[in-house]
């Protein structure tokens, strides 16, 4: 690991999402170790479960705290025991999603409406409830940072990502709300758009492979990894960026503003070449 640039010296936050070594979340706290900042990590008690978190909480030298994010008990508790390791906060991550619908392959057009609710709950709603618990509990610095992960899919319809497009565009508008709320405290809230990344919540959507590859080859840059990703949502936590608020920012390699790569372009004329002459 490189020695970083010191971004976060003295800046402390919560992190929640990181269920494996492939997490964005887990490559985000890496990085705010790397720059200096001090956390808690919180997951899921089924994921938490899994045992995996164990290895970043020594790594990091972070407590581990369950926490489901669907239930404001637990989260108001979560807040109380991070006031009792941390005292107030400056940054938060939200890096949580799940389809019920996407998991199980349910079509668009006959969606399984409580898996719905349960999409709407974990991936967007559970943004302003934590906001809320953070807000209620006075937990949340003046001038401080919260950055959720989004995905392209709330702007343009991906067919395989399902109800989760439906989430994506729920979760950046709670974001654009509640951040022109705490606005005059000096607080961000921003959403970050990643790109395609090799997760367990990607991996887990039907088609992945050929989205990843579509948007690595349109994006003049290529996809960024979950590595670069964290390094950009550390920008984000840092004193750097004090006036980006209720932005849905992209870290695509460009991919939102690319048309079609010319390496596509020549795949696609010999593809359709060769089908035209059987
Ligand atoms: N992987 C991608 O291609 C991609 C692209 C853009 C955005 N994102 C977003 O990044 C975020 C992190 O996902 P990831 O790709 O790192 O996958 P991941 O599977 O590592 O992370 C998803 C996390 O959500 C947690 N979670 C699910 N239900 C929960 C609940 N009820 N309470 C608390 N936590 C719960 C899981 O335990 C897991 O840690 C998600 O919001 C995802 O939609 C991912």
């Amino acid at each position: 690991m490189s020695d970083g640039y010191g971004l976060l010296k003295g800046k402390k936050g919560i992190i929640f999402g990181a269920l494996d070594d492939r997490s964005i979340a887990w490559r985000i706290a890496l990085a705010c170790k790397r720059e200096g900042a001090d956390f808690v990590l919180t997951n899921a008690p089924i994921a938490l479960r899994l045992g995996a978190l164990d290895a970043l909480g020594e790594e990091t030298g972070a407590p581990i705290i369950p926490c489901d994010v669907t239930k404001d008990d637990e989260i108001e508790d979560l807040m109380a025991k991070t006031k009792d390791h941390l005292g107030s906060v400056d940054f938060i991550l939200h890096a949580v999603g799940m389809s019920p619908n996407v998991r199980k392959k349910q079509e668009y057009n006959d969606l399984n409406y409580n898996w719905l609710q349960q999409t709407l709950d974990i991936s967007a709603i559970s943004l302003h409830r934590v906001l809320h618990h953070a807000e209620k509990s006075e937990i949340l610095n003046d001038g401080g940072s919260v950055v959720a992960l989004s995905y392209i899919g709330a702007q343009r319809i991906f067919s395989k990502y399902s109800d989760m497009n439906d989430a994506k565009a729920l979760l950046e508008s709670i974001a654009r709300n509640y951040g022109s709320r705490l606005a005059d405290r000096g607080i961000r809230v921003n959403t970050v758009s990643q790109a395609p990344t090799k997760t367990s919540a990607g991996t887990g959507i039907k088609g992945f492979d050929g989205m990843y590859t579509f948007a690595d080859k349109i994006a003049p840059m290529g996809n960024p990894s979950a590595d670069e990703c964290a390094d950009y949502v550390v920008t984000l936590f840092s004193d750097l960026t004090r006036k980006v608020t209720m932005q849905n920012l992209y870290h695509d390699g460009g991919f939102v503003t690319a048309g079609i790569s010319e390496e596509m372009i020549a795949d696609l004329e010999k593809l359709y070449a060769d089908k035209d002459e059987e």
